[in-house]
């Protein structure tokens, strides 16, 4: 970092922006001398584009969260729980009309950076259905496939990258026919990236022409519908509900009409889905009001004695966690006009450096990550318009996040085939006592993309799925329900959507 003479800007103009980033940060200048203009060019651009108002104030909120806790007081949420059936009906119907209608996308976020998969393509890609090694957008895919035959209506999915990963996931699209989804139906858009500061402030260059940047969280989707114009585009075209859902989870139940009709019964400007937490320091963010608003507390920030804490019943005071799975109104989204907290992870990164005979090195430096998180929005919508929603994790959440371990390959594989034995038992295809000799099953999206409508499936194809799941008088050890089986709405359930 050690440039001390002064960098020659090739007019006014660069000069001028040169001179004001070298007060605090000549060594982004370091390789300037040996730039091509191409790469000249790169670098200004690179700097233009820095909003250094908004970094900034993120340096200074980073650096007094390192200096003193801000003083936050927790106390619980309340939440819609899975036993109540009181207005179960209405919400399935007022579900599933808003679906039919096309008032309702997708939006997923596939932006990350999958470090602890330690995957090299976009995790995304990843093979994880048990037995067929679907990757995770092909499963997304054929979910949102069948749903447009069911409620005859083409749905909308909107997919946020990086621009890291963009190009890698388009190209997966491209090369799978996007399973049969109309490409125009697909929308693909970046996040915006940040440039990460050392611990006292500093710019780092990841190449020589390059500042080192990263992706701006899953709260980067805000800026980025709103800058790409896409948010208002999605309203005209009239949607008013976007059912949004990370890119890791292989049983998100993205079209649950309950869910949907409790959003839109109880007029929410976002709703999310949450679980009961297994055990006290599980890792999963709760639910809870942060000085009186509703919000997600992250797991790191509530203190272990109130992770702890225990109602009457034996539950935990603090025991429903998200899942990262939300409605959004479209309205709500277009009226924020808040910027979201920023987060602060302190990471390693590679650098480029000057040695001492001026060349460029890469070192591995200490960086200020910041980050922006969706569940941010919760906090800024009137609190009787954000709701929580109580779902049962065994149907419905086993994220990929790890190589091993908790939340891992092994545990996501685990969950599908679990999640779908249970829907077997439940549809009466097979019983308790014949678990045991199952090692692995898988429902194909393009049969059942869901438990509920699996089950109704189950009803009118018993012959098919009886010859998937025996042969002869045996159960099978490897389940595989492959048929295409789309059924529209109509057909199905007559006009009550039931
Ligand atoms: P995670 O918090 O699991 O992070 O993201 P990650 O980057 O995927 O994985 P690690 O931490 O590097 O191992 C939750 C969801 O948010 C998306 C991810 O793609 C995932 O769907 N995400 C995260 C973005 O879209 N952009 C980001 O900047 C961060």
């Amino acid at each position: 970092m050690g440039k001390t003479n002064k960098t020659v800007g090739r007019n006014a103009s660069e000069q001028q922006l040169i001179d004001s980033i070298s007060k605090d940060n000549p060594h982004i200048f370091a390789f300037w001398e040996t730039l091509t203009d191409k790469d000249k060019d790169a670098l200004i651009a690179d700097l233009q584009s820095v909003n250094w108002e908004q970094l900034c104030a993120y340096y200074n909120a980073a650096s007094s969260q390192s200096n003193a806790q801000e003083a936050v007081t927790f106390s619980t949420a309340e939440y819609y729980p899975t036993g109540n059936l009181s207005q179960s009906r209405t919400m399935r119907q007022l579900g599933a009309k808003a679906l039919s209608e096309g008032k309702v996308a997708f939006l997923t976020v596939a932006g990350g950076q999958a470090s602890r998969l330690d995957y090299e393509y976009p995790k995304g890609c990843f093979p994880i259905s048990p037995i067929t090694k679907k990757p995770l957008f092909q499963i997304f895919a054929e979910k949102i496939r069948y749903y447009s035959e069911y409620y005859s209506k083409q749905m909308q999915w909107y997919i946020m990258t990086s621009d890291t990963n963009y190009d890698d996931t388009v190209n997966f699209f491209s090369k799978h026919d996007y399973w049969g989804l109309d490409s125009r139906n697909v929308t693909f858009f970046r996040q915006g990236m940040l440039p990460a500061v050392t611990s006292d402030g500093k710019l780092i260059l990841s190449e020589p022409h390059r500042l080192f940047r990263n992706p701006d969280g899953h709260g980067g989707i805000l800026t980025a519908l709103m800058k790409t114009g896409l948010l208002d585009k999605i309203k005209d075209s009239g949607i008013q509900y976007l059912s949004y859902f990370q890119v890791d989870n292989p049983l998100i139940n993205m079209a649950d009409t309950t869910f949907i009709g409790y959003h839109i019964l109880n007029n929410m400007s976002v709703t999310t889905k949450v679980i009961e937490k297994l055990y006290p320091e599980e890792r999963l963010g709760v639910i809870g009001k942060k000085n009186g608003i509703n919000g997600i507390i992250e797991y790191s920030d509530l203190p272990m004695e109130m992770a702890q804490e225990r109602l009457p019943n034996g539950k935990l005071r603090y025991g429903m966690g998200s899942t990262g799975v939300h409605i959004f109104s479209t309205d709500f989204l277009t009226h924020i006009t808040q910027r979201l907290p920023v987060h602060c992870a302190k990471k390693k990164v590679i650098s480029v450096q000057q040695a001492a005979d001026g060349s460029p090195v890469r070192e591995e430096v200490e960086a200020i990550k910041f980050e922006t998180f969706v569940f941010d929005t919760i906090g800024l919508a009137d609190t009787d318009k954000s709701g929580f929603f109580e779902t049962n994790r065994a149907d419905e959440f086993y994220p990929l996040k790890n190589k091993t371990g908790l939340d891992s390959i092994a545990t996501c594989t685990t969950g599908q085939i679990n999640a779908y034995i249970r829907w077997l038992i439940e549809a009466g295809i097979i019983d308790n006592t014949e678990v045991h000799k199952i090692n692995k099953a898988e429902i194909s999206p393009l049969f059942a993309p869901d438990r509920q409508i699996f089950i109704r499936q189950a009803a009118l194809e018993r012959d098919y799925i009886h010859q998937c799941v025996r042969t002869g008088s045996a159960i099978n050890s490897e389940i595989n329900i492959s048929k295409e089986s789309f059924r529209s709405l109509g057909v199905l359930f007559g006009a009550d959507h039931g």
